[in-house]
């Protein structure tokens, strides 16, 4: 299937497999354990039925809402996705690009690929951006500063990164497991057998470290190591009063 014979979800799923190398689609495309509550996502929209209505005037018909100060065209907001950048060429500037292009917001993930800074010259309308807590709290007062700079309208912060789900597929697939010499060469032709995205995003989606910690340090060769560090540098989330005094008094979803 072309691109741009794509409709579905389902389309989308299928051209992610075909494009990118297993590790990262296992990343996006998987849950924890199980992946029951995944399934039981997807079964619960199903089972959600439209009600048909006919001669209705339709002319008013207005799916915007206004929240923190911003207008959203539809009430869909892009949420954080970290390494978005290793998914698509600075994926999340292209990702950011698209919520503007339709008039909804995105959020930054603290683990993106591109900076605040890159990410806020690429669109006028500067993310939300969110939060993992990091250990060194004088770093967190610099990220949120630098946030605060580039305008970032609202800030959400996450909580459940010091008890990450057991994603069984980014264990076996070596996203967050070390693999051995054997499994590293798998992952290494792997990558060599997807020459769209080996182009597009290995050569020339540079760079791929996390654009938002490179003041924090942290050289990783792999992604289980990038993994290692960040579990190394987070932390439970302080306080929300914490928080907000560091980002002022802007909205705050946890
Ligand atoms: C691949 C992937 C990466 C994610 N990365 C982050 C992240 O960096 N920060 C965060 O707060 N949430 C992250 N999330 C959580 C999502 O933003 C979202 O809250 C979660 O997937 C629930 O929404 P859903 O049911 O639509 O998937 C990630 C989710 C996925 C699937």
């Amino acid at each position: 299937m072309k691109f741009s014979h794509a409709v579905s979800f389902e389309d989308y799923q299928s051209l992610a497999r075909r494009r990118l190398p297993k590790v990262l689609f296992d990343y996006i495309d998987g849950g924890a354990y199980a992946e029951v509550t995944i399934k039981r996502n997807a079964t619960d929209f199903e089972s959600l039925c439209l009600r048909q209505r006919v001669m209705r005037d339709m002319s008013s018909i207005d799916l915007s809402s206004d929240l923190f100060n911003q207008r959203l065209s539809h009430p869909v907001i892009l949420g954080p996705v970290g390494f978005a950048g290793m998914f698509s060429r600075r994926g999340e500037v292209q990702a950011a690009r698209a919520a503007a292009a339709v008039g909804v917001p995105f959020c930054l993930s603290t683990v993106s690929i591109c900076s605040i800074e890159e990410v806020c010259a690429a669109v006028e309308t500067p993310p939300w951006f969110q939060l993992y807590m990091i250990k060194d709290r004088g770093f967190v007062r610099e990220l949120l500063a630098r946030a605060r700079v580039a305008g970032c309208p609202a800030l959400v912060l996450t909580v459940d990164l010091p008890t990450p789900g057991a994603r069984y597929r980014d264990h076996r697939s070596g996203m967050t497991a070390r693999q051995d010499t054997l499994g590293r060469m798998k992952q290494f032709f792997d990558g060599l057998s997807h020459s769209s995205w080996l182009y597009d995003v290995f050569l020339r989606g540079r760079p791929h470290g996390f654009g938002n910690l490179t003041a924090a340090g942290g050289k990783a060769k792999s992604f289980s190591e990038a993994w290692e560090w960040i579990r190394a540098i987070a932390e439970l989330p302080g306080s929300c009063r914490t928080i907000s005094g560091f980002y002022g008094s802007g909205p705050m979803m946890g």
